[in-house]
């Protein structure tokens, strides 16, 4: 089961927010998981500590050269003496869903790589890459969102870091209700600009209520 969870990135700042506030702010405070962020400019080379450079064969964009990110790895796995399954972002790769996050959460430890410009050195790929994961099939700027993505799924499924067990069981795509939508969900008041809550939520009747969310799951 996961329990460490480190990002690679040129933009540390990005993960300030994400770390500290809501259900992941709260795991992480609370230790149901180890969070970190690696500055990988801290691995640049010569005096500007660049990370990224043109493309061979020429082209438009930089590339990220991959003596940072291997060092980056390098440094945490033998700071932390850990064995890390590593995630490169990636628009090409196999795509995230809820089976996808499943199989990810049974890893202890994992490391994601974030890319900028026109993507990072294929060597990195082939020399410490597990696998590439995207997002979706559209580009984004930076491989920071696609990292919060899968770090911000994968940590909500880590036992207790919900406030309820129920939170996970009956959400779109669990596996009781897979294939389904959830049903709609309504809270105060009860008449809001005309539309009215379902007077079967209002009824007290479980029964009955749990019969309509069932034919509410489409
Ligand atoms: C501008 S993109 C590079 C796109 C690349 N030139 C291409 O055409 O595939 C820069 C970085 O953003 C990240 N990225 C962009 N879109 C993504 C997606 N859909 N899923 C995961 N990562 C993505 C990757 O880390 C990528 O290396």
């Amino acid at each position: 089961m996961l329990n460490t969870l480190r990002i690679i990135t040129i933009f540390p700042k990005l993960f300030d927010s994400f770390s500290n506030i809501g259900v992941v702010g709260k795991a992480i405070q609370a230790n149901k998981v180890s969070f970190s962020v690696q500055d990988l400019r801290n691995f640049g080379i010569g005096k500007h500590m660049s990370v990224d450079d043109t493309q061979y064969g020429g082209g438009p964009g930089m590339v990220m050269r991959p003596e940072p990110f291997y060092d980056a790895v390098k440094f945490l796995k033998d700071k932390h003496n850990e064995k890390p399954y590593i995630i490169s972002t990636s628009p090409k790769g196999n795509i995230l869903d809820s089976k996808k996050i499943k199989q990810l959460s049974k890893k202890k430890c994992i490391y994601i790589l974030c890319g900028r410009y026109e993507g990072v050195d294929q060597r990195v790929q082939e020399l410490i890459v597990d696998e590439e994961i995207s997002v979706g099939n559209y580009i984004l700027s930076g491989g920071e969102i696609p990292a919060m993505t899968i770090a911000d799924s994968l940590i909500r499924l880590i036992p207790n870091v919900l406030g309820s067990s129920e939170s996970t069981l009956n959400e779109t795509f669990s596996e009781h209700i897979f294939g389904k939508n959830k049903e709609p969900v309504y809270t105060k008041p009860r008449i809001f600009k005309g539309l009215s809550v379902p007077k079967v939520l209002l009824q007290g009747d479980h029964k009955k209520i749990e019969d309509w969310r069932k034919k509410m799951r489409k």
